[in-house]
């Protein structure tokens, strides 16, 4: 049976070019980058060497790029790290109501510690204003935590107008870009962000990595402490194979993927709108590569299933919650309905995403969609 792949948001497979450049630093190159002598020289010196790519391709500064295990771990660090370090002076952190569960689940946490959290809202299209999280500071406001692009829907968010309020405002600036990075192009200056979140297996590289760039001056305290690693900030052993994977994967970013990919999204939405109750809701200005229907009538639960059945991968929402279950936190902040959100079905295009592959899915969709109808108890 044909295998297709769209669920590139969920994660991607590793370029074979990010993985041939990975592969000397498991069994070669395998030093460990603070010991003293040659084996530890030459881990210590690929590992700057991708610290320099990393912060080249964001318009850091080396020394600003703190290697983690995940965008998780570098999200809850942003929250934790910065409450805590902070919690004299300031208590209140501002967050949108579409974040990841790592953001939503880090601020929960810290609620229950005495912090206060503000979540702010969006509209219909999943897009915060920035007016909104202007209106939502106070006196007590530390830090405001928005997301770049949207994981279910795509929609990018205001970042820079986001970011200017912060900076007049004196309050540090936090983006999740786990889902723009390596997608459109991001300067952290042109941004006006204090801190970046990113994640390796969103952008073609290897699982178990992610980076969180802290603008110089920022006060954060470590989420792990230990031997120092990572300018004192994340302590643990260096993973080398997986940085020099993350810095080869942000060398082959190409905006030409962009243009395919933006050619496939107007024929894949053209077509999945001709089915009778189908609706879209990503917004049209969201990144091409996420897009997110629904299908009235239909669980998009038993869509994927079946899907599934035909060789075709796709999600409901962001894989870290389609496994609940639940209606998606991020389309019911839109202002959908229950019932509309759990018909909610999430088609994600990468880098090896082909108009024969939209084709073959348009098929099936068509087919299990009108099966689906059939057999369902509220069939008119
Ligand atoms: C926006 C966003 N943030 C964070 C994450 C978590 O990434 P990781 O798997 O690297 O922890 C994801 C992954 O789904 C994501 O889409």
């Amino acid at each position: 049976m044909k295998k297709i792949y769209l669920d590139y948001a969920a994660t991607t497979p590793v370029d074979p070019r990010v993985f041939s450049e990975m592969t000397p630093y498991f069994c070669d190159n395998f030093g460990n980058t603070m010991s003293l002598h040659s084996f530890g020289q030459e881990a210590r010196m690929a590992l700057d060497k991708s610290r320099g790519v990393v912060a080249d391709f964001i318009g850091a500064k080396p020394e600003e790029i703190v290697f983690t295990s995940s965008a998780t771990e570098s999200n809850n660090f942003v929250l934790k790290g910065i409450a805590f370090a902070n919690r004299d002076r300031c208590n209140h952190i501002i967050i949108s109501s579409i974040e990841h569960a790592c953001i939503m689940e880090s601020a929960n946490w810290l609620e229950s510690k005495g912090f206060e959290i503000t979540r702010v809202p969006v509209d219909r299209h999943g897009v915060v204003n920035a007016n909104d999280v202007l209106k939502s500071i106070n006196k007590k406001t530390i830090l405001i935590s928005i997301m770049h692009v949207n994981n279910e829907l795509g929609s990018i968010q205001p970042i820079a107008e986001i970011g200017k309020i912060a900076k007049e405002n004196n309050i540090y600036f936090h983006s999740d870009c786990s889902q723009s990075l390596g997608k459109i192009p991001i300067n952290v200056n042109d941004l006006n962000l204090d801190m970046l979140t990113a994640s390796g297996h969103k952008i073609y590289g290897p699982k178990g990595i992610g980076i969180l760039f802290i603008k110089r001056g920022v006060k954060i305290d470590p989420l792990l402490s230990g031997g120092g690693q990572e300018m004192g900030l994340r302590s643990s052993t260096s993973n080398v194979a997986l940085a020099v994977g993350f810095a080869k994967a942000c060398e082959l970013f190409n905006q030409e993927e962009k243009e395919k990919l933006v050619e496939l999204r107007e024929y894949l939405i053209d077509s999945v709108l001709l089915i009778p109750g189908s609706r879209l809701n990503s917004p049209q200005s969201g990144i091409p590569g996420i897009i997110n229907f629904s299908f009235s009538g239909v669980e998009g639960e038993a869509i994927t299933i079946r899907l599934d059945m035909d060789g075709i991968a796709v999600s409901t929402g962001s894989a870290c919650s389609s496994s609940k279950l639940r209606a998606s936190h991020v389309l019911l902040a839109t202002g959908m309905r229950p019932e509309e959100a759990h018909g909610s079905l999430r088609v994600s295009m990468g880098r090896w995403t082909t108009k024969e592959e939209i084709n073959y899915f348009l098929e099936s969709l068509n087919k299990n969609i009108n099966q689906l109808r059939e057999i369902s108890p509220f069939k008119k």
